[in-house]
């Protein structure tokens, strides 16, 4: 693409840092992996952070480490990245969908009190976009109802809830660092918590259950291979020095955008500012109004990708994943996950994107969304 949807932000010193570990004869399980965990668990506020491979892998340790089991259920929206819905069922947990709110498209609070029920473990709450779920209501009935709550902070990190960053405000929390995530690592995850427990328990798990006795080692849990890489760890420790000003810098396109597509009546913007959060700009996801539908919004996708600029349909319900249609899950009313996404449509959005870049997108969309007016299924 021209003008892709993300792209990686890597600048001499991320290279450095890499390369410096593969002059070094620790590539795995080293003195990286402690730094990157030391700096993410100051930085998000948490007592413990532990690096995996990826941040599929953080939220299925989570769930172990909260003892989900065969029939447990698991409130999750469905207008969410599929992983969290599998992380629940990798341990046989039941993803019980509910539906999500429509201004900021996190999981509507309202809606959670009626879908537990006596098997309902907890809340796996996403922060859809970088904006944080209305926290502290959700918080508010786990406690009440006695459910944990993981956090589901993968594409939200450094964003914070009433000056808190969000992460491990629950029990649990997961930060991802995939290529297209305010900061990367390639692939990995990091799992934030309080709770020694559970840092202790993931910290066994990731490495094949393992734990370290004088006289060797000894599997004490059926455990994975979750590990993180030194050149990971190196490429996030570099990063993470970034990050205030790549949050800067991501905040800015977002208003560069809004200045350009403001004020159109048939379009939705996400809000800039939404009380009581600090965003952590990840995407860029604009929604097209009540007269487009499905086939108009993939039209206007097809046609900016045919002219090099990227864009992204975040994200097709997981209910509606063919994978989920014959498994044991529940759902509740999921009407405006569905309404909405059928008309959401992600812009290009990295740090390096240029002005006239921005321009370009804003027009050229414009221009689509005049032309996708008249454009019907046949
Ligand atoms: C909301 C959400 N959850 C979970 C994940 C999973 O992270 P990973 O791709 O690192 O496994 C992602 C990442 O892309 C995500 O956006």
């Amino acid at each position: 693409m021209r003008i892709p949807l993300a792209a990686p932000d890597i600048c001499e010193a991320d290279i450095q840092a890499v390369s410096g570990v593969l002059r070094t004869s620790r590539l795995s399980l080293g003195p990286k992996l402690e730094e990157f965990e030391r700096a993410m668990a100051q930085y998000a506020g948490a007592a413990h952070a532990v690096a995996v491979n990826a941040g599929t892998s953080g939220l299925h340790l989570c769930l172990r480490g909260l003892g989900i089991g065969a029939g447990d259920e698991v409130i999750v929206p469905s207008f969410a990245f599929i992983a969290a819905a599998n992380a629940i069922r990798y341990e046989k947990g039941i993803p019980v969908f509910v539906d999500v709110e429509p201004e900021t498209l996190n999981l509507d609070p309202r809606r959670i009190e009626a879908a537990i029920t006596a098997r309902t473990r907890g809340i796996l709450v996403v922060h859809t976009f970088g904006c944080p779920a209305e926290l502290s209501e959700i918080l508010e009935i786990a406690r009440r109802r006695g459910l944990f709550v993981i956090e589901d902070a993968c594409e939200a990190i450094g964003a914070e809830y009433d000056g808190r960053k969000v992460g491990p405000l629950g029990d649990a929390g997961v930060f991802a660092f995939y290529p297209n995530k305010q900061i990367t690592t390639g692939e990995g995850g990091m799992l934030v918590t309080q709770d020694p427990e559970i840092a202790a328990l993931a910290r066994k798990l990731r490495n094949q259950g393992r734990s370290d006795t004088e006289d060797g080692y000894s599997h004490t849990e059926l455990g994975y291979n979750y590990r993180l890489s030194e050149m990971h760890c190196a490429l996030g420790v570099e990063q993470l020095k970034r990050i205030e000003s790549i949050l800067e810098r991501r905040e800015a396109i977002a208003r560069a955008y809004e200045e350009r597509l403001g004020g159109l009546g048939n379009l939705k913007l996400p809000g800039l500012r939404v009380p009581r959060r600090r965003i952590s700009w990840f995407v860029y996801v604009v929604r097209l109004g009540a007269e487009y539908g499905r086939f108009q919004r993939d039209w206007i996708a097809k046609e900016m990708e045919a002219r090099g600029i990227g864009c992204g349909k975040y994200f097709a319900p997981i209910h509606l994943q063919p994978v989920y249609r014959s498994a044991s899950c529940a759902k509740a009313g999921l009407a405006v996950t569905e309404w909405n996404a059928e008309r959401t449509l992600a812009l290009p959005f990295f740090n390096r994107i240029q002005e006239e870049q921005i321009e370009e997108v804003c027009e050229t969309l414009k221009e689509l969304m005049r032309r996708a007016a008249g454009v019907r299924a046949e």
